[in-house]
């Protein structure tokens, strides 16, 4: 989807990693891919004191693009605002810049503001978004129109994009909606999770529901556990100072690995529409069934890598998690009685984001003498790196007997579809200049997803029962195991 008509996008937090290593190399290759339309205003917002040469530079220099022909072009659109989060006078510099902006076009310019700041600067930023009344823009007073059961959202000419964590428990995200919701209307507010943006993702609900083999099998009847993997070889690096105060079940859990599940759990959605796509998420996620905190240890391991107390930022007795598995059921009569086993970790041995989708091996009577698999079928859902799908069948082992033995049947993005994949970040900040907010999270997603985890997280804070480390490279602490033992199970690599 091309950009049709002008737009400024103002990123709080523009020297930051966010923006730096994911915000703007996205807009940079939708730029070259000619995507972006003709006229647009990117504007850096940060603490430092920076010109809009230096601050495209800077940024030429990181992603070592500025010998790039293009480059040159594409910074030609690149502005910065020096300003601290708490203090008026950077907004109000702001606002000429962004007046100066209309003024040269002649026409009242679409706002996009951007929070890639940590948390803890959102209430300050939102605040002076509306005291300098920045998040009114200039177009006509908000006109809601109807078409079906949708409603589109007219005039206001500003919508803000906010970044995850959204909050730190359930109090904190729901004071944070709020506070949004007092400042913009709700189709001008983008939540992000960039894991509903991966095309592997959005990919679910084409492979569930466009392909009827499967949707007659994806039910408690024949699907024994699912697994959702979530691995990332680097540790924190940088991130001391973020990571320590949230840890992965805040980090990734609560958010990517809970979207992934919705991925699997989700009921058909009425429609391929905004609100039905978004209902169906929603559901899938209010389904999950929630966990007391007496009973947290049975469901949840958590553990952290040797060394993460060495690391630049961290509290030297610091109990964060670096890695966490949980195992959570879905009420609904699609996965009654399914246990979902779900992990994410830094540190381990390599990247992968995977789901396992296990069936329930049931060895035919015409085998048994023989030998059955102990597992049978298994799809598995490749998110990053090699993005596919591969679906794991019987077949006879070649030779004079009968024996049974497992091969992968496997289809690959890479090698199926030549055309360039879109990143994540692409899509996102295509459809927020677009106005398409289906891949973006609904405040009662939200709510009931932090309703699961906050109930963790007191179930951690009563007890210590922080589990064991584990050897940086390692799959995890070696309870996670115990995890699916304990149900006769185990995790699939
Ligand atoms: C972010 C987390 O949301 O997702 C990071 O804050 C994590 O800790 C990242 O590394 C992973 O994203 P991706 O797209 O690289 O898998």
């Amino acid at each position: 989807m091309k950009v049709m008509s002008p737009f400024i996008l103002v990123i709080f937090g523009a020297t930051g990693d966010l923006a730096q290593h994911k915000l703007l190399p996205a807009l940079y290759s939708l730029y070259k891919e000619k995507q972006l339309g003709d006229t647009f205003y990117i504007v850096g917002f940060a603490r430092r004191p920076l010109t809009d040469q230096e601050y495209s530079h800077m940024l030429g220099d990181e992603l070592e693009v500025h010998k790039e022909e293009e480059w040159a072009d594409f910074a030609k659109n690149i502005y910065y605002q020096q300003g601290n989060f708490d203090e008026s006078d950077g907004y109000e510099a702001l606002i000429k810049k962004l007046n100066g902006f209309d003024q040269k076009l002649g026409a009242c310019i679409l706002r996009l503001f951007y929070l890639a700041t940590p948390p803890d600067h959102y209430e300050n930023i939102l605040k002076h978004l509306k005291e300098t009344k920045l998040s009114e823009g200039c177009g006509p007073a908000f006109v809601k129109a109807t078409a079906g059961e949708e409603v589109i959202a007219r005039g206001k000419w500003t919508r803000l994009a906010i970044e995850k964590p959204f909050g730190k428990d359930l109090d904190t995200a729901r004071e944070l909606d709020k506070r949004l919701c007092e400042i913009f209307e709700e189709q001008q507010i983008y939540r992000v999770d960039h894991y509903l943006a991966k095309e592997t993702v959005q990919n679910m609900i084409a492979f569930r529901f466009a392909n009827s083999i499967f949707e007659p099998v994806w039910n408690a009847e024949h699907i024994d556990n699912v697994q959702i993997t979530f691995a990332e070889k680097k540790g924190i690096g940088r991130r001391g100072k973020f990571f320590d105060g949230v840890g992965t079940l805040r980090d990734v859990a609560q958010n990517h690995l809970l979207q992934l599940l919705a991925a699997v759990a989700m009921e058909q959605p009425k429609s391929f529409t905004r609100e039905s796509i978004r209902d169906a998420r929603a559901n899938a996620i209010k389904a999950i069934r929630k966990i007391l905190p007496t009973d947290v240890s049975h469901f949840i391991m958590r553990g952290q890598y040797k060394g993460y107390l060495e690391e630049k930022d961290v509290d030297p007795h610091s109990q964060t998690d670096t890695y966490v598995a949980m195992k959570l059921f879905v009420d609904t009569d699609r996965f009654s009685g399914v246990p979902f086993y779900l992990r994410a970790g830094k540190a381990m041995e390599k990247d992968l984001v995977e789901i396992k989708i296990i069936f329930k091996q049931t060895c035919h009577l015409l085998f048994k003498e023989y030998g059955c698999p102990e597992i049978g079928n298994v799809l598995t859902i490749h998110i990053q790196p090699n993005e596919g799908i591969g679906m794991r069948v019987i077949a006879k082992t070649p030779g004079q007997t009968l024996s049974l033995s497992t091969v992968e049947m496997k289809f690959s993005y890479a090698e199926e579809f030549k055309n360039r994949k879109i990143d994540a970040y692409e899509k996102l900040l295509l459809d927020i200049i677009t106005g398409d907010q289906m891949l973006f999270n609904r405040s009662d997603e939200l709510d009931s997803s932090w309703e699961l985890i906050s109930g963790i997280l007191k179930g951690w804070s009563l007890s210590d029962n922080f589990v064991g480390t584990y050897d940086v490279g390692a799959s995890g602490p070696e309870e996670a195991k115990l995890l699916l033992e304990k149900d006769g199970k185990m995790w699939l690599d």
